[in-house]
């Protein structure tokens, strides 16, 4: 594992447009569940998935419904939702924000509405999923923060006097266009794509890889890294490069330090 650390640092260190795509197993060192993996929400729950595939749906015919389930404090809805914003960045977090410091990582684009990343201090991230912090107009496109509403009267409206949903996408729904064009224009341009703690299932965010692997070898030619505690698809069918196997919060770190000691020497040497 220590080579393919030290591979994916000098991968790194050589970049021009690294980009990072992270997924739920980014932030269950911090508390919060995944989805599919040994302890994942849907792995536990297997109804809580077939009612999320019903919510977007639900609030295309019952918006006032669709808030009254998601505000319902025994569900898996906003009381998850709420528990997410207390939650902390862990170490893998922080070598994201890190690896943006140091200039190497230019956008991280994040499957997960937990808003963590913020916390740990990267700047450049794009909601593929949706925030938990904010709403969305289906309508206009409009977001507000939802300490902007009280909820008290359901369905809150926005300005353009239609009802709001949670900015968090849900199954079935279109990945908002601003969200889907920014993202793609970023796999087409990118060399280096860092995936993290993701299962690489879930369409049409699990494309990017491939839309970036399309480019072919060359200048144009992208770098491809997993980091996951298992192998995914995206491993099975060769469309990274290499998968380093563990945990992001351990393995992460490891890599910013071998960047840091690459950067330095080259510092030196120039
Ligand atoms: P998943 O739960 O599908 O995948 C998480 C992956 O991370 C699994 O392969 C785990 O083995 C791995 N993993 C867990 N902890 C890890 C750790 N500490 N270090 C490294 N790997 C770890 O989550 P996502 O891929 O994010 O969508 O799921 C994609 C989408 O499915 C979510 O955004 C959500 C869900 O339904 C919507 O709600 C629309």
């Amino acid at each position: 594992m220590h080579n393919l650390i030290k591979r994916a640092a000098a991968d790194l260190a050589a970049s021009n447009h690294a980009i990072v795509l992270t997924g739920a197993g980014v932030s269950t060192e911090s508390g919060v569940a995944d989805f599919r993996g040994p302890k994942g929400i849907w792995t536990t729950n297997p109804q809580a998935e077939a009612q999320a595939y019903q919510r977007y749906e639900r609030f295309l015919n019952d918006p006032k419904a669709y808030w009254e389930e998601m505000l319902d404090t025994v569900g898996s809805g906003s009381y998850f939702y709420r528990q997410m914003r207390e939650v902390a960045p862990n170490p893998g977090h922080h070598a994201i924000a890190h690896l943006e410091q140091l200039g190497i990582v230019k956008c991280t684009i994040t499957q997960n509405v937990d808003g963590i990343h913020e916390k740990a201090g990267t700047r450049n991230v794009m909601h593929y999923h949706g925030a938990v912090e904010k709403l969305r107009c289906l309508s206009c496109g409009s977001r507000f923060g939802v300490d902007e509403y009280s909820l008290e009267k359901l369905p809150p409206l926005c300005r353009c006097g239609r009802p709001l949903k949670y900015d968090v996408v849900h199954f079935q729904e279109p990945i908002p266009t601003d969200i889907m064009d920014a993202a793609e224009e970023e796999a087409m341009k990118c060399d280096l794509m860092l995936i993290c703690g993701t299962s690489a299932v879930v369409y049409p965010f699990a494309a990017l890889p491939a839309m970036a692997r399309s480019r072919g070898r060359g200048a144009s030619g992208v770098k491809i890294i997993e980091v996951n505690a298992d192998p995914t698809p995206l491993t099975h069918q060769g469309i990274s490069h290499y998968l380093i196997q563990g945990k992001t919060g351990e393995i992460l770190p490891l890599v910013v330090d071998e960047v840091g000691k690459l950067l330095s020497q080259r510092d030196k040497h120039e």
